[in-house]
């Protein structure tokens, strides 16, 4: 769904239905953030703790920004940068923060789809026992991925061709039908999966470890990654919801719409890390929760070691899993063509090259991080992990902070509430919206962003 059209308000097209756009957004927000980045943040940054301040987040911040975007989108029919701009001209720059985040994600992204490709195809060609395995270094398969000299570029570029050549032949429409069939397929997967996985030995630890939030796991940093990871989940604070809304139609209720959009993304989440979390304490060691962007791929092979039929489920479930990241780099990708196509006046096709320069660029810089280019280093982290960070960690709280402050103090929640009222009659959470977007939002991204940037520099002690 590229916005080419973003200065016309009067040929936009529509969702067809209300659910269509349900569907649509949640199919956005469904992806590697539910599946392999929520359950590593979870296990490392503070089990129960962690998973608690995100459905508090969810309930409040999520919320409102959500209804806020899509309000700002459906009210002036126009995608992030124009969308502020049509608001109060001369904020435009709050849409060109926003669209600098899927510039910086896309890339990456696709190295983890990457990832994904490379366990699928390892399960179809090798035996669990095999792929679960270490070599004669110690190194899992993962391990040996991502420290090889070439591989992570080849399996980088082959999930970026799947990209191109959708996007090249037109079918990103096919390929969202296809996705509504895969989709609930996924959901049952991960459901039998999170199922066995709580019932290996010792899961409960891993269980409680999950759902028992403790105090000494609070910190500034739990807060600050659950923030980060729910603007990720829900595609927030970086224009895509703008976008979405500006296609939705007048009939459809926005806050219905909105509750829809967050609980499927949240069970979907919920249920990886239920998959995940208890298998590190019955097959891993507790190193590996601090594993990050590696856990799924270390855990997930020893879980499917121990399962009867391991090795099909092993492959339906990395193509599922292949799938609902395809579907969405394809989303962030047509997001990154139509930001050139509407910034810079260009054509599609110089526009489609052009991402496909930056993505090759960013990308391979991620995808070699780990192995050749590791003794580069930023603050400790390595490329993939660095562009994450300023992506998630940095410029969506900022994205987020402006966004509230614009609407909070330059055009007035009454606005956004007007226009959500438009369908719905009545916006039934209109306080709550108003004290989080003035008040509650600003002051503590302000807080969690200044606190974790001297922190990261080492000028205050971790809280
Ligand atoms: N929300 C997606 C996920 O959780 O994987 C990431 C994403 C997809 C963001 C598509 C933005 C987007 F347009």
């Amino acid at each position: 769904m590229s916005d080419n059209n973003s200065n016309s308000t009067i040929e936009r097209s529509s969702f067809t239905n209300k659910i269509g756009f349900v569907l649509a957004a949640a199919g956005s927000a469904v992806g590697l953030g539910n599946l392999w980045r929520f359950p590593y943040c979870v296990a490392k940054y503070g089990g129960g703790m962690f998973l608690l301040i995100y459905v508090i987040l969810g309930l409040t911040f999520g919320f409102s920004l959500m209804v806020a975007e899509i309000a700002i989108g459906r009210k002036t029919r126009l995608s992030a940068i124009g969308a502020f701009d049509k608001l109060k001209p001369g904020y435009s720059f709050i849409g060109v923060i926003a669209s600098l985040v899927p510039i910086i994600i896309t890339p990456y992204y696709c190295v983890i789809g990457g990832w994904v490709l490379k366990f699928l195809w390892s399960y179809i060609t090798m035996p669990t026992n095999i792929v679960a395995s270490t070599n004669e270094a110690g190194l899992t398969i993962f391990e040996q991925l991502i420290t090889a000299p070439a591989e992570p570029l080849v399996w980088f570029l082959i999930f970026m061709c799947f990209n191109i050549l959708i996007i090249a032949i037109g079918v990103e429409k096919g390929i969202e039908k296809f996705s509504k069939i895969l989709m609930p397929i996924l959901v049952a997967l991960i459901l039998i999966v999170a199922i066995y996985s709580c019932t290996l030995p010792n899961a409960i630890k891993g269980i409680q470890y999950y759902l028992i939030p403790r105090s000494e796991e609070f910190s500034i940093n739990t807060i600050l990654s659950a923030m980060s990871q729910l603007f990720y989940s829900l595609s927030l604070a970086m224009g895509i919801m703008i976008t979405y809304g500006s296609y939705m139609k007048k009939d459809c209720n926005i806050e219905t719409s909105v509750w829809q959009i967050e609980i499927f993304d949240t069970v979907i989440a919920f249920l990886a890390g239920l998959a995940i979390i208890p298998a590190v304490f019955s097959c891993g060691t507790p190193d590996d929760l601090k594993a990050g962007p590696s856990l799924m791929f270390i855990i997930l092979p020893r879980l499917f070691n121990t399962m009867e039929a391991g090795r099909i489920i092993a492959i339906i479930f990395f193509f599922l899993v292949f799938f609902a990241a395809l579907t969405s780099s394809i989303s962030l990708y047509e997001t990154c063509v139509s930001i050139f196509q509407d910034r810079f006046k260009q054509k599609r096709i110089p526009s489609i090259v052009f991402t496909l320069l930056i993505c090759i660029v960013i990308g391979s810089l991620a995808s070699l991080g780990y192995g050749p280019l590791s003794m580069i280093t930023f603050f400790g982290m390595q490329f993939l992990d660095l562009f994450d960070f300023i992506s998630n960690s940095i410029l969506m709280p900022i994205v987020a902070f402006l966004t509230c402050i614009f609407i909070g103090y330059i055009i007035k929640p009454k606005v956004l509430i007007e226009e959500v009222e438009s369908s719905n009659g009545n916006f039934r959470l209109k306080g709550l919206f108003t004290i989080v977007i003035k008040y509650i939002a600003p002051v503590l991204i302000l807080i969690i962003l200044v606190a974790s940037i001297l922190q990261n520099m080492g000028i205050i002690p971790t809280i």
